[in-house]
């Protein structure tokens, strides 16, 4: 069956290692069964779950808007139907409750826990949870978090080093507050647990505002891969802006920017690239841009993203990057940009202001 997949990465990238499913998917597929009735898959990177448990009707629950648009895209290819009514959100209640959820485990504990919330919160009393992982990534801290959930925390045998946790036993819990709180200056943020750095602002963001030079034109701007907001929201409260957009892939990056930009009429997208933005539209762009995609490094995404920024900014429009030293964007910037420079830096980051 495998063979008959024609699963592709969406966002695209150029890393040669980087491949659209690994030996924790198959795990996880090989588990299955057609004994269930009510499936749910969560975080399934590109698809391999759905595309195998296809026919079982499952939920597929994500959080990225990527991985959704993977999934449907590479059934498509691989001729597999999956029907846009099979697709929630996390903020989604499920039409019927899950007999098995599978989760293939992220890289970050906090979005690993609003996982098994939504999990815990959807799944029948005598439900299973399969949860897989490649064993190099083990967290010992995964065990006790999925046992604030559930009774039994079984582990399976590994294969071709990938395993699994079992999670049976629902306990009966009340719900905890998904959301974290915390303090930047005189800006008080909250965010959804699982969203980037939580209850603190990142240092290169921290870099980047403390050294913010807000360019002449600034009545369209766009906080790219905004997080939780901070970057626009920080803007918003020191200079007047007609329209402050924020994009993310994350949904729950874009509802913790929501609770934290309530007024300004502003204008949030949840997507992972620039397609709803016109030609020559946007003054100014700023972004501490994401260069890890889970455990690998990869600077296709934030090229990318880079290079859509320029063709929606208006000839003499500016966007603004603050990036680790040692992360290599400059040769491309400066080949794409009419002029290009290095605003500050320090022994750790800098800030590039790129001129259409
Ligand atoms: C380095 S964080 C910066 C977040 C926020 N601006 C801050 O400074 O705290 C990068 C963000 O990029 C988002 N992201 C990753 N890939 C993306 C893509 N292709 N398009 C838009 N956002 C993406 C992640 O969800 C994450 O919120």
């Amino acid at each position: 069956m495998d063979n008959d997949l024609q699963l592709n990465r969406i966002p695209a990238t150029d890393h040669p290692s980087l491949k659209a499913w690994n030996a924790a998917d198959e795990l996880m597929a090989d588990y299955s069964s057609t004994k269930e009735h009510s499936i749910g898959i969560y975080n399934d990177a590109f698809g391999y779950l759905s595309c195998r448990l296809a026919g079982a009707n499952a939920s597929i629950i994500t959080d990225l808007k990527s991985q959704a648009t993977a999934i449907q895209t590479n059934a498509e290819s691989s001729q597999i139907d999956i029907k846009p009514e099979q697709f929630f959100l996390l903020k989604d209640t499920l039409p019927k409750s899950l007999e098995i959820a599978y989760l293939k485990i992220p890289k970050s504990i906090g979005l690993f826990e609003t996982y098994l919330q939504h999990i815990h919160a959807n799944t029948d009393v005598n439900g299973k949870v399969i949860c897989g992982f490649m064993t190099k990534y083990f967290n010992k801290n995964w065990l006790a978090l999925a046992g604030k959930y559930f009774e039994i925390v079984e582990q399976s045998k590994a294969k071709k080093k990938a395993r699994l946790i079992i999670l049976s036993g629902k306990k009966e819990i009340t719900p905890s507050n998904n959301i974290e709180k915390f303090k930047y200056e005189h800006l008080n943020l909250e965010q959804h647990k699982g969203v980037f750095s939580a209850g603190k602002v990142d240092i290169a963001t921290q870099y980047l505002l403390q050294n913010l030079e807000v360019p002449y034109q600034h009545n369209n701007v766009l906080d790219l891969a905004c997080g939780n907001g901070i970057i626009g929201k920080w803007i918003l409260d020191k200079t007047k802006v007609d329209v402050m957009h924020f994009l993310d892939d994350s949904h729950l990056a874009l509802a913790s920017a929501q609770l934290n930009v309530k007024d300004s009429n502003p204008q949030f997208h949840h997507n992972y690239e620039l397609n709803d933005f016109e030609e020559n539209s946007l003054d100014w762009v700023v972004t501490n841009p994401p260069f890890h995609f889970e455990n690998t490094i990869d600077i296709s995404i934030p090229i990318n993203l880079c290079r859509a920024a320029k063709r929606c900014l208006k000839p003499g429009g500016v966007l603004t990057i603050v990036a680790n030293s040692n992360v290599g964007y400059e040769a491309f910037l400066k080949r794409h940009f009419t002029n290009f420079e290095i605003q500050i830096s320090n022994h750790q980051f800098k800030i590039y202001k790129c001129i259409k």
